[in-house]
Formats: C-alpha cells, sequence, structure tokens
C-alpha cells in the first residue's frame, strides 16, 4: 500500500525540479492527495487549473498524463515542460493512438472526468469515447466495424473482463472485429487483489487516501463488495471510535497517491483506540 512506483516517480522529478527551477506549476494537482499538494506548494510548487491559469514558464504534466493538444499548446508557447505522465499511462495512451492510426473507433473503460482518461482520449482521436456503464453496451444499437477497447489503468480487472465480455457478445452478433489491450495497471491490480483477500480475512476495513482519488475509491469499493464494513479515510482524525465496537480484526489498505506518513498515523489511531480493549 501506499504510493506506487509511477507516483514515487512522479513526486521525485517535481521536487528535483522544484530545487532546480525554484517555482514550477503543475497542471491539475500532481497527485490526488491534499496533504501531498500541500507539501509540494512548500517547495514553490503551484497548482494551475489551466494552462490560461499559468503564471510562470515551467509547467509540470502529472502521472495522469495529457491530451495531446495540452502538449502541443505547451510547445507553440514555448514553455518549459516537465513530463511526470507514468510509464503506464503513457503505454495506454500510445495503446489509444494505435487503435486511431488503424482506423479503430476506441472506447476506454473508464471516468470520462477523470485527467487520465481524459488524456488517454485525446490520443484515441476523433471516434474515442469513455464508457463506465455496463448497461450503456446494450444502448449501442450499431457498433462501428473497426472498434477497440482499453482501460483506465486503475480500474478494476474484474469489472473490466465483464464489461469486455459483454462488449465480445455484441461484437460477435454484430460481424464486428474487436481488438482489446489489457491497460490496467499490474500495481493496481495486484493491491486490489491483496485488498481483497485482506477484507475477507477481518471484520472492518480502513482505506487510507484523497476522496477524489480514483484508485483509492477503486479499493474502497472491492473491499465493500465481500460485505465487510468499510471506511475510506483521508487522515487519522476521521476515524470514528464507534467504528471499532463489536469489531476486532481491523484490516489497512491505502491508495497510489497516499504518503506512507498518512498510512502511518491511521495504523497508530487505531492501535490507540483499541490498545485497551
Ligand atoms: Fe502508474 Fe499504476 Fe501508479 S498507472 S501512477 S504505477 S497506479
Amino acid at each position: 500500500m501506499g504510493f506506487c512506483f509511477g507516483v514515487r516517480r512522479a513526486i521525485e522529478i517535481l521536487e528535483k525540479a522544484a530545487v532546480e527551477h525554484g517555482r514550477l506549476e503543475t497542471l491539475g494537482p500532481a497527485v490526488h492527495n491534499q496533504r501531498v499538494i500541500a507539501k509540494l506548494a512548500g517547495m514553490g510548487i503551484r497548482v494551475a487549473e489551466s494552462l490560461a491559469d499559468l503564471q510562470g514558464d515551467i509547467i509540470a504534466i502529472s502521472s495522469h498524463g495529457a491530451h495531446p493538444k495540452v502538449l502541443e499548446e505547451i510547445e507553440t508557447r514555448r514553455l518549459r515542460l516537465i513530463d511526470t505522465t507514468c510509464p503506464i499511462v503513457h503505454s495506454a495512451q500510445m495503446a489509444a493512438k494505435g487503435l486511431a492510426e488503424a482506423d479503430f473507433s476506441v472506447i476506454v473503460f473508464g471516468d470520462a472526468h477523470h485527467p487520465e482518461v481524459k488524456g488517454i482520449l485525446g490520443w484515441a482521436g476523433e471516434r474515442g469515447m469513455a464508457v463506465l456503464d455496463e448497461q450503456a453496451i446494450a444502448e449501442f444499437d450499431r457498433l462501428p466495424h473497426k472498434l477497440g477497447l482499453l482501460s483506465q489503468t486503475t480500474q478494476s480487472s474484474d469489472r473490466f473482463a465483464r464489461f469486455a465480455k459483454k462488449l465480445i457478445d455484441l461484437v460477435i452478433a454484430q460481424g464486428s472485429e474487436l481488438r482489446l489491450i489489457n491497460t490496467i495497471c499490474d500495481v493496481t491490480r495486484k493491491r486490489q487483489m491483496a485488498a481483497l483477500k485482506l477484507a475477507g480475512n477481518v471484520d472492518l476495513m480502513v482505506v487510507v487516501g484523497g476522496r477524489n482519488s480514483a484508485n483509492t475509491q477503486r479499493l474502497a469499493e472491492i473491499c465493500s463488495t465481500t460485505g465487510v464494513e468499510t471506511h475510506l479515510v483521508e487522515e487519522a482524525g476521521e476515524i470514528e471510535p464507534g467504528w471499532l465496537q463489536f469489531h476486532h480484526h481491523i484490516g489497512v489498505t491505502a491508495g497510489a497517491s497516499t504518503p506512507d506518513e498518512a498510512i502511518n498515523e491511521v495504523i497508530l489511531a487505531l492501535e490507540n483506540l483499541t490498545r485497551d480493549r
């Protein structure tokens, strides 16, 4: 649990750049965790909401990657680019680009509002679309002749598999061609499996991470599917002593953008609350 290699790498690049350049800006939050953003702000790293909101001339792309039009604008404006796109997200972007160039319409199984998905859709060309709801498949009356399917890197592999199976049935019924590229991040997949296993062996799960972090939300969803009581907390202060009543085995997991300090504080708080029982 805690920082994945992509987030750790992005933060290291940003910290090094802050030392080198003094001040710089990230396009949107570098990671979906307030504590990390506050620490970076202390080093002179400001969050710019958009390119129009930019105050300086050094811009960093987050680990979620960016739409190719954003990269073009950065080049046109001759801004200095610091690219912290996670290599796994970059592979998903290149998969989308390859499919679009081979004349495939691309479906990205993911949240259309998430920055990573917006970026991948940009590489998927004009005919890219994001879908997250399995029911939406039933609404496709006529599929494109050539269809590509990939996933937001942090989606649950089970949900992606269910979605893909439904789509395959429709593709076969309609005589289309489907090319599926599994772009789920293996780090995420392994953590989800570990969280699921842990949730099956405890009577209370605490998931630590940002509420706006897709992979943290996914961990909480996955733990809940086991039927175990699950709470998502951003910090130790959110733990309610009442949750611990009648629970004897507590599991803790954390999202890929959760710093170690936040995890350690939650564990300490849980230990203190359960010590004298
Ligand atoms: Fe990259 Fe996977 Fe982390 S896509 S940012 S290593 S969750």
